[in-house]
């Protein structure tokens, strides 16, 4: 399975190894990778932007991607969702958290952290038709609101699962409940794994 946007590797790339996974992560952040490296050392780690990384076709069995996508130029995202999905192996899986409203911007304190953090993301309806133009079929997604658990949500081949995790200048009252979308007719071939998040959010 790949993690791009792994992050330390907690909670996600160590609970896939716990679960028998073979699992790589990537990040752009070299502290990132250290600290995954330190905190998951049976998964491979690569420091690299996911907009340029490569591997080659059908590589994968999954790839997740949370709360990273919504960190990515939103005019890079398509081409790296359309990446991701050759990396699949046929009927592989993808679970990503999106954005549910669009915006590009930056919050100069985020959560009073004093660090500034910077997001571009699309709105969900977006979000959708880029995955499906990617060649991938949502089979299931889900608006999780920040602040509280993380809801799972899985799109894909292939597969794929989303999440919609930004509550960023969502509006009052935004959309909460979970949506399902009409999987595109094709094969499937296995179950929807079971990929609930570790709720760090
Ligand atoms: C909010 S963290 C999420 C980490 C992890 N996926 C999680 O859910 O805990 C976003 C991560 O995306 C990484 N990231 C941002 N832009 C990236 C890029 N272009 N390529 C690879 N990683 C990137 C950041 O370094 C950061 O570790």
């Amino acid at each position: 399975m790949l993690d791009l946007g792994c992050g330390s590797g907690a909670p996600v790339v160590r609970d896939l190894v716990a679960a028998g996974h073979h699992v790589t992560g990537v990040d752009i952040s070299e502290v990132q990778i250290q600290q995954a490296q330190k905190l998951v050392p049976q998964a491979d780690f690569i420091m690299a932007d996911a907009t340029s990384v490569d591997f080659p076709g059908g590589s994968f069995d999954a790839v997740v991607s949370l709360y990273a996508l919504i960190h990515i130029p939103q005019d890079e995202q398509l081409p790296l969702l359309e990446r991701i999905a050759t990396w699949l192996r046929p009927g592989g899986w993808f679970l990503c958290s999106t954005g549910q409203h669009e915006w590009t911007g930056m919050d100069e304190n985020w959560l009073d952290s004093g660090v500034a953090m910077w997001w571009s993301h699309a709105d969900a309806d977006t979000d959708r038709a880029w995955i499906t133009r990617a060649g991938l079929t949502v089979e299931q997604e889900e608006f999780a609101p920040e602040g509280g658990r993380r809801a799972c949500a899985v799109l894909g081949t292939t597969s794929a699962v989303t999440e919609q995790a930004s509550g960023i200048r969502q509006p009052a009252g935004g959309r909460a409940n979970p949506q399902r979308v009409r999987p595109r007719p094709g094969p499937r071939t296995g179950p929807i794994p079971n990929v609930t998040g570790g709720g760090h959010t």
